[in-house]
């Protein structure tokens, strides 16, 4: 029976106990993780979110009352314990915080029992993530999960704290929005007042800041749960939080500076890194070119060389034909793996052949020199050799080609390069590798929708230099936008907005709206433009994938508290989930039979 804890008033948290306390009485609660009843001495490890504590129970103590509770107690049971510290009778346990004290129980009170828990409560969990989230309220009692959601909140507070003294305001946008179209697919809430009509839960504050600024707020920012309704995948979650900021009166080189700052301090404060300013900055087309990815992985080298010149008079047909269709020949030198064997080179080329790669062609420089490849036949000796210089390779490197359109080829390389450095265990967790990656293009064409979509949003402002080419060649305007990359992951983005009315209306025209269509969705942005706007530009970090990357977490589901798993749904409270007739009928609703439906 569960006890009240009248009269009882908790002390310290478990590992707040010390052998500076020795001698004196403290009151500790919390949860039993392991009770071993030595027949007349029971020890219990008591755990709070702040650790762990050893208890000893002896009848002599604390009298035959508590000690016939000591007997009962299992894993989980909630208890009260009030007792005096002393030093370990046994060995001191070096894993512990308070390993070399322990607590003699003087009175025990269980405030409330548990059943046996479907998994243990432990640190570093073997237990399926499924069945760990469908019972997240105990997970969430595993230390590691308990220190990632204290770097969370404490990456907010010290976000809160910077930002304040750099005179942001914190102001909160709405989350019942009206739905705009660009970028992921929108979370709809359907209105009860207006049958018919729904809400959109916001993909971020995008608008919402925009207007502040034409308000004058000047320095804005939020730390902004947001929506999308996309494909899953570790650093993705269909709801998510941002630090969302906005600056008015800046350029580029504002902003970047404002948020090196915060870095410094966020990764100083929480992971004791000293990350040196000025962060790297490199452009999208040079990322790309080196890395084969907008997103690289700076932890590691294995850069992507282009060969097309060394290639151009091969007979090889492959390459030939790549680079008759436009295209290009390109290879990375995986160091010292010319003796990978054949099996785990083929299995290269069917991961190559995963990004679209019709085959990857290898050159595996042997220890006296020689070539093995499998092209060789259709290369002379002089064209290898050649082409290992171009390389930068020397015996015993492994080098790998992809031959097709610029696109294929980064993608493919880009991967492939990760995929060597995971195989080759190149990515320390404790390492930060820091990078922007600027002038992103302004558009992306897209061959689903037949025409040019933003590449950030529509209201990212063009390079200057570019903006004559905004008919002739779209695909070439570069966009005054950036992104803050952290050892490969893409952890925040923003870009300077376009704040002129003529520019703005272009660019909807290139991306295929009407001026209707485009006074229909984004009218009150326009309308507001009317009327006297700053120059502005802003930027947001995914939080979620920050804290993922300080606490070297594989998935963002480890660091939000509820998370939902691939398909959207949340194991735990089983939603989504059909409503009532009722609340259908209230909101004008009709569910037409689709073949999912049961
Ligand atoms: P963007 O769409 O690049 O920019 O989003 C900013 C950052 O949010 C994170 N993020 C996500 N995190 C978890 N789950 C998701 N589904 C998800 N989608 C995005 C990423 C990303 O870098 N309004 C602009 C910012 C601006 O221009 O100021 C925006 O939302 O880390
Ligand atoms: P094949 O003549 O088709 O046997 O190809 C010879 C080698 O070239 C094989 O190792 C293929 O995997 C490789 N290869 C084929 N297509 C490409 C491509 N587009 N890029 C790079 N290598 C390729």
């Amino acid at each position: 029976m569960a006890e009240s804890m009248a009269g009882l008033k908790r002390s310290h948290r478990c590992t707040e106990v010390s052998e500076a306390h020795i001698g004196s009485e403290v009151t500790v609660m919390g949860w039993v993780q392991k009770s071993r009843n030595k027949g007349g001495i029971i020890f219990v490890d008591l755990r709070d979110r702040s650790g762990i504590l050893q208890l000893i129970f002896e009848e002599s103590d604390c009298g035959t009352e508590s000690f016939e509770k000591a007997e009962k107690l299992r894993s989980e049971f909630v208890i009260a314990v009030t007792g005096i510290v002393e030093k370990r009778s046994g060995a001191a346990n070096e894993n512990l915080k308070t390993g070399n004290i322990e607590v003699r129980a003087k009175s025990l009170r269980i405030l409330s029992e548990s059943e046996v828990p479907p998994f243990p409560i432990e640190e570093n969990s073997k237990t399926k993530e499924e069945l760990r989230l469908k019972y997240r309220f105990l997970d969430l009692r595993r230390p590691d999960i308990q220190r990632n959601l204290a770097v969370r909140s404490r990456v907010a507070t010290l976000t809160r704290a910077f930002l304040a003294e750099e005179g942001f305001l914190e102001i909160e946008t709405p989350t019942l929005i009206k739905s705009t179209p660009e970028g992921a697919r929108d979370y709809l809430v359907p209105s009860r007042v207006h049958p018919g009509s729904f809400y959109a839960l916001p993909q971020s504050p995008q608008l919402f800041k925009q207007l502040l600024m034409c308000s004058g707020y000047d320095r804005y920012f939020q730390l902004a749960r947001c929506y999308r309704d996309e494909d899953l995948r570790a650093d993705r979650q269909p709801e998510f939080t941002q630090i969302d900021m906005e600056l008015s009166f800046v350029d580029v080189d504002d902003v970047l500076e404002v948020n090196e700052r915060l870095l410094q301090k966020l990764f100083k404060d929480i992971c004791g890194y000293e990350l040196s300013l000025p962060i790297p900055r490199m452009t999208w087309k040079e990322a790309m070119e080196r890395y084969g990815s907008d997103k690289p992985d700076l932890r590691f080298g294995m850069e992507i060389h282009n060969v097309s010149e060394t290639v151009k008079d091969c007979e090889f047909v492959v390459f030939q034909s790549a680079l008759a269709n436009g295209g290009s020949v390109r290879g990375i030198n995986a160091e010292g793996q010319g003796a990978m064997p054949r099996k785990k080179i083929d299995a290269l080329v069917e991961y190559a052949k995963g990004f679209g790669a019709k085959g990857l062609a290898y050159l595996a420089i042997q220890p006296d020199g020689s070539f093995k490849s499998s092209f060789a036949k259709f290369m002379k000796e002089e064209e290898l050799a050649a082409l290992a210089t171009a390389m930068d390779a020397k015996a015993g490197d492994l080098l790998l080609f992809a031959a097709d359109k610029d696109k294929v080829v980064f993608d493919v390389l880009g991967n492939l390069r990760l995929e060597l450095a995971r195989q080759l265990d190149l990515l320390k967790k404790d390492d930060f590798k820091f990078l922007w990656v600027t002038e992103f293009p302004l558009l992306e064409y897209s061959e689903e929708e037949g025409r040019y979509m933003a590449m950030h949003h529509p209201f990212t402002m063009p390079m200057e230099e570019d903006w004559p080419l905004i008919d002739s060649n779209p695909g070439a305007v570069r966009a005054k936008a950036y992104d803050i990359v952290l050892n490969g992951v893409e952890m925040g983005g923003g870009s300077v907005r376009i704040h002129q009315s003529d520019i703005q209306s272009k660019m909807f025209e290139v991306l295929g709206f009407t001026p209707e269509k485009a006074q229909e969705q984004f009218g009150f942005l326009l309308n507001a433009f009317k009327y006297g706007v700053p120059p502005h530009a802003g930027l947001a970090y995914g939080m979620d994938r920050m804290v993922m990357l300080m606490v070297g977490a594989d998935s963002i589901r480890d660091v939000i508290a509820f998370p939902k798993i691939k398909d959207a749904s949340c194991l735990m409270t089983e939603a989504p989930a059909p409503v009532d007739e009722k609340q259908l009928k209230e909101l004008g609703i009709a569910i037409s039979e689709t073949e999912n439906q049961e």
